[in-house]
């Protein structure tokens, strides 16, 4: 670090994680009152009505701290995997656990491994803890295990795997999985995110926590944001070998996860209806948009989660621009390393018309302009 630096140069050059555009932004900018955001894989149909109610009661218990423990999610997690709450972690969103990851377990000169045009959160969390980090490229918008097996080298601690992949929106099967963990030494950190695990009806879709028990470095990361509609109350959980969890403990902040996001993760594990009503709402509007968005001239890449990633044939940017002013907010996927493709996350049935309707004038109007 050059003297008078106020920070290291892996610091200096982090590119910011750039979040879809709040609604109350884009309201505010262009005095679109009632617009539509597909832009963060949300849940279209809102929060678990059980998890809303565990908020509502909580709140009035927001002065005291919480659990710093997490003891009655753990345990209800614990019984749900089949393993003991020795081997779950809950962290303030899956990303906090992805960087408590790198933070805890790659030391000086130890490496990570990560798939280019996936979710963009490792690489960050790797750079910001300053850590080296070999990026594998994808093939045919799929991760490439072989290569990645092929890229660990004897430096190399940690892999992250996003499983369904975030933009992209495939899944690594179980055979792949299972030959990748053949490959890589047993000392290698295996994290597999699997924020769309719930959404996922793949009959060759790896079981991971089965896989867990012939690999004990291998991490299973989940989350309360997506099929349950807390993205806002940040709950994650990682379920691992009792000493990883011990050692995430070690360095965690204590009071990681809030006592409110603690109570509507609970409740909403019990809200099977809602889980069922989003899965139907997602199959529905995916089908649909499946088919029409080809219809624009747009390659729609097959998804097994709530969004869909979308070839654009055009800059992504200027496809979302034009559809923001029409009150409807998708993600340009630029910072993803797909500057031509755009994620749309599945939405209402009311939102997904939107979208279309808005997709038939900007669609026109562009290709009018000679784009
Ligand atoms: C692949 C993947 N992992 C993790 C996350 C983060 O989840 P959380 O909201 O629990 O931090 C996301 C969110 O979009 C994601 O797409």
């Amino acid at each position: 670090m050059a003297p008078g630096s106020l920070v290291a140069p892996n610091v200096e050059s982090i590119v910011p994680y750039v979040p879809g555009k709040p609604i109350e932004e884009v309201a505010r900018e262009l005095g679109l009152p009632d617009c539509v955001k597909l832009a963060s894989n949300e849940n279209p149909i809102g929060t678990s009505p059980k998890a809303a109610a565990a908020l509502r009661e909580a709140a009035g218990r927001a002065f005291l701290y919480p659990d710093g423990s997490c003891f009655a999610l753990r345990a209800k997690l614990a019984a749900r995997h089949g393993v003991t709450p020795a081997e779950i972690a809950v962290g303030n969103g899956t990303n906090e656990l992805i960087a408590l990851l790198a933070r805890t377990f790659l030391s000086s000169g130890e490496e990570a491994v990560i798939s280019a045009t996936s979710f963009p959160i490792y690489g960050l969390v790797l750079q910001a803890c300053g850590r080296a980090t070999t990026v594998v490229p994808m093939r045919g918008h799929r991760y490439d295990l072989p290569a990645m097996a092929a890229a660990v080298g004897p430096r190399t601690k940690l892999v992250f795997i996003a499983n369904p992949d975030n933009p992209n929106g495939s899944y690594v099967t179980a055979e792949e999985l299972s030959r990748f963990l053949d490959c890589v030494p047993e000392r290698v950190i295996v994290a597999l995110d699997e924020a769309y695990f719930e959404f996922v009806e793949e009959r060759d879709y790896p079981d991971a926590t089965a896989l867990r028990r012939r690999r004990p470095r291998l991490v299973v990361l989940r989350t309360f944001s997506k099929i349950y509609g807390l993205a806002g109350a940040r709950v994650g959980y990682a379920v691992a070998d009792p000493d990883i969890v011990s050692y995430l403990d070690r360095v965690r902040d204590p009071f990681n996860v809030s006592a409110l996001a603690q109570a509507a993760a609970i409740a909403a594990l019990d809200d099977e209806e809602h889980v069922q009503a989003t899965l139907a709402v997602v199959r529905e509007g995916r089908a649909l948009l499946a088919r029409e968005l080809p219809r624009f001239g747009f390659t729609v890449l097959p998804s097994v989660a709530n969004f869909l990633l979308v070839e654009a044939g055009r800059p992504g940017k200027e496809l979302f621009e034009a559809l923001l002013r029409h009150g409807v907010i998708v993600r340009p996927m630029a910072s993803y390393g797909l500057p031509g493709a755009v994620r749309i996350s599945i939405g209402l049935p009311e939102q997904n018309a939107r979208l279309l309707s808005a997709l038939a004038a900007v669609v026109a109007r562009l290709r009018t302009a000679g784009g």
